[in-house]
């Protein structure tokens, strides 16, 4: 059967997670976020207590499974929780995520969990590294203030309090590495769809992307 594939792409507080779970849901599709894969690797990391800058530390990761059961990611049998949005995973993914064997394994993890799925996976690299060949590509981004202020109100409902001011400035930073690591930087593939969500609501993003969907989709998938 031919499955289709959606790959939204971003910097953080876009509104990725967000938007690609919900079109998922309405499109019927699973949902695949690839920054939670990085961030479980951290956390495990660092529950394991080694040396973040260390890639040989890594070695873990032969060790380490991700399923996707029921709709959900699971790390080594268990479903992915809070714990790995805290601060401290947060201000360290960045640093575990431009270590190269690192992403050669989840790169390889993601392409097979997304195999012979209807998929939208979101990420930074899915349409120039995950899924080249991936029948959508959107690329959301949005200004800093936007994201910063998305972010905070995220973090409220999950019960994290992190001052407004401290969030942008991390935000900057983590955009900042991840748009200039050397390997698979942040940035849209050349036949990516851009879309600047700063002035639109997350419906009214989600309603664009999905227009486009299934305006495109010969397969006729509903
Ligand atoms: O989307 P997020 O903020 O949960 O992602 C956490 C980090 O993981 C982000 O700083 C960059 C990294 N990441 C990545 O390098 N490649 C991906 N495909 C997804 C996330």
């Amino acid at each position: 059967m031919e499955t289709i594939q959606i790959a939204i792409d971003g910097p953080a507080g876009a509104g990725k997670s967000t938007i690609a779970k919900r079109l998922a849901d309405h499109l019927g599709f699973a949902y695949l976020d690839t920054g939670a894969m990085y961030r479980a690797v951290t956390w495990k990391a660092m529950k394991l207590n080694v040396d973040l800058e260390d890639e040989e530390a890594f070695g873990f990761l032969s060790q380490t499974r991700f399923d996707y059961i029921k709709g959900s990611l699971t790390l080594d049998g268990e479903p992915l929780g809070d714990e790995i949005r805290s601060r401290e995973v947060s201000n360290n993914v960045s640093l575990v995520s431009s270590h190269q064997s690192v992403r050669e394994t989840l790169v390889k993890r993601q392409q097979r969990l997304a195999d012979n799925l209807n998929v939208v996976m979101d990420g930074r690299d899915i349409g120039t590294h995950v899924l080249p060949d991936a029948d959508f590509k959107f690329f959301l981004t949005a200004n800093v203030a936007t994201r910063a202020q998305r972010r905070f109100k995220e973090n409220v409902k999950r019960g994290i309090h992190i001052p407004l001011e401290d969030l942008k400035q991390e935000i900057i930073k983590r955009d900042e590495f991840d748009s200039n690591r050397t390997i698979s930087p942040l940035k849209p593939a050349s036949d990516a769809i851009v879309i600047d969500s700063s002035n639109m609501t997350i419906d009214e993003v989600i309603n664009t992307i999905e227009v486009k969907v299934r305006e495109e989709d010969s397969n006729g998938f509903n």
